[in-house]
């Protein structure tokens, strides 16, 4: 993009407004071929704030070829290079930190001081960190035989296709786009429904850097523009992040074209606190874990916490007072801790658990914070957090994936019955322990079957720390090295006869 460095937009309106109906393709906003457009909602007032284009296989088809001629290029520099240019991204968007983070949340209603200008940080931190790996792209020489010189090396895959949801956009999109440009790929991102603008201003700040055609983004639906995009044969990787359910549809669809896919889905995440935990800190652990902060709209949610006998009640009365302190409200304001959650069919998904787990025989629901008195907000998808007690793991509560703010505590009374409801579940992204004895802490690492356990604490994901599901969390890791190496690059093998 030439001309003037853009400048911070602070009112999040007005740079909705200038955002409306378009894409970014080859370093150029434009319109969807078709004109069409749709609706993009400020979840805390119903309020429609912007248009967002619609894009459809005639946007992804403009997309690809555009990817995939900026790809021969880019793929031709030095790999420090691309580093270096993604990490002067990651620079100027520490500039644009605070615009994304209140345009994040007018779209999303994620409150502002506990989530989106932290998530707005991470997202430049993570261009910064991948930005700094490029010479990292090694690969081996292998010992094979006397006259004969063997090595390995990594080629980039060529366009990624990358497909993004709601809850976390902007770091999402980072952990996707940051590796595989570094790796010497191209991208087109499809981002979520619900959330497209936040997305489409970062990649808009980071082609005044990019060379055009390299990061591409379109909005629109799922079917419409996710699934062509995944069918496209100009594209050689898709990574997604989303339901299990479409990721399976991602995944068949992939398998026609034999391309590699990485999936990130959803979660379960079991949290176990002995007896002789540091009760204060598992309770704050466990509100953190949850992302009650977020109206529980996270993969990682510790939304079935196994809590020892001996401890449970007062456990569930702190978790309950640390909460009911917490502020629901406009998420645009500096004092909310909870903003909303994102969209009518979210909150309607929501509300049927809660009124399942009300119904059902033996279970209490113990319902947190207090809705916000202003009327503006009087629309606006707001859920008390909600802390079940009385379930059994077995029941659809601790089975699917709520994805709001509701957590199921159970009590147990045995250590290795705690270990085995923990497991019992489709899902495996994270678990934590929380207990003082070494031994058990330890133990519970090697058993518990998640693609991250951590012991008395609940971070969220690091930079380079490998983060990722197993079973049917997904497949593949990000946010690390490793992720870049195995999930964006190919390995060739040359031989050299030197006889
Ligand atoms: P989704 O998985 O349908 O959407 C995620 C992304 O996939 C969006 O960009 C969507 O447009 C795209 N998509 C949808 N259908 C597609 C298709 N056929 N081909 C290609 N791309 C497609 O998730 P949705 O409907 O937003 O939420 C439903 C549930 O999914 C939530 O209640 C939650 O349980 C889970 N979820 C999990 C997330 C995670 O971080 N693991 C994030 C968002 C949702
Ligand atoms: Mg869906």
């Amino acid at each position: 993009m030439s001309g003037n460095r853009l400048e911070p937009v602070l009112d999040p309106k007005a740079l909705a407004r200038q955002l409306a109906n378009k894409l970014l393709i080859d370093g150029a906003l434009a319109p969807a071929v078709s004109g069409r457009s749709f609706p993009v909602v400020n979840p805390a007032t119903q309020e429609k704030i912007s248009d967002a284009a619609e894009g459809a296989a005639a946007d992804v088809g403009v997309a690809v070829a555009a990817a995939s001629k900026a790809q021969k290029a880019w793929a031709k520099l030095a790999a420090r290079e691309r580093g270096r240019m993604v990490y002067e991204c990651g620079r100027l968007l520490n500039e644009h930190v605070e615009e994304l983070a209140r345009l994040i949340t007018l779209e999303t209603g994620k409150a502002i001081r506990t989530e989106s200008r932290v998530e707005a940080g991470v997202f430049a931190d993570v261009l910064i960190f991948y930005g700094g790996l490029g010479s990292e792209l090694k690969g081996e020489s292998v010992p094979f035989k006397p006259g004969m010189l063997t090595l390995t090396q990594r080629d980039p895959l060529g366009v990624v296709g990358a497909i993004i949801p709601w809850n976390v956009p902007l770091l999402l999109m980072a952990l996707k786009i940051a590796p595989a440009m570094v790796a010497g790929n191209s991208v087109v991102v499809k981002s979520a429904e619900e959330a497209p603008l936040a997305v489409l201003r970062a990649c808009q700040v980071m082609n005044q850097i990019l060379p055009p055609g390299v990061l591409n983004i379109l909005s629109g639906d799922g079917p419409g523009c996710g699934a062509p995009l995944v069918a496209h044969p100009g594209v050689g990787k898709v990574t997604f992040t989303g339901s299990v359910e479409t990721g399976k549809m991602v995944y068949k669809s992939a398998a026609e074209k034999l391309i590699p896919v990485t999936l990130e889905l959803g979660g379960k995440s079991p949290m176990i606190v002995m007896g002789d935990a540091d009760l204060d800190k598992a309770v704050e652990g466990a509100i953190i874990g949850m992302r009650f902060t977020r109206q529980g709209q996270s993969c990682t949610a510790a939304s079935r916490i196994f809590v020892h006998q001996s401890v449970h009640d007062t456990f569930i009365d702190r978790l309950k007072a640390k909460v009911d302190v917490m502020k629901m409200g406009d998420p645009l304001d500096e004092a909310t801790d909870i903003g909303t959650i994102i969209s009518q069919q979210q909150f309607d998904k929501v509300k049927s658990y809660i009124s399942l787990g009300e119904a059902t025989a033996g279970a209490q629901a113990l319902k947190c914070s207090k809705m916000p008195s202003n009327d503006n907000l009087s629309r606006g998808y707001f859920v008390q957090p909600v802390i079940f007690t009385g379930l059994s793991n077995d029941h659809r509560l601790a089975r699917e994936e709520i994805f709001g703010p509701v957590t199921c505590v159970f009590k147990f009374n045995d250590y290795e019955d705690a270990i085995a409801q923990a497991n019992d579940t489709e899902y495996g992204l994270a678990a934590t322990i929380w207990t003082r004895d070494l031994k058990t802490a330890l133990d519970a690492t090697q058993r518990l079957e998640a693609g991250l356990v951590q012991v008395n604490q609940n971070l969220v994901v690091q930079a380079n720390m490998s983060y990722g599901g197993i079973k049917s969390s997904g497949l593949g890791k990000e946010a690390s090295l490793e992720a870049m190496l195995e999930h964006f690059t190919r390995k060739k093998t040359i031989i050299v006869n030197l006889g």
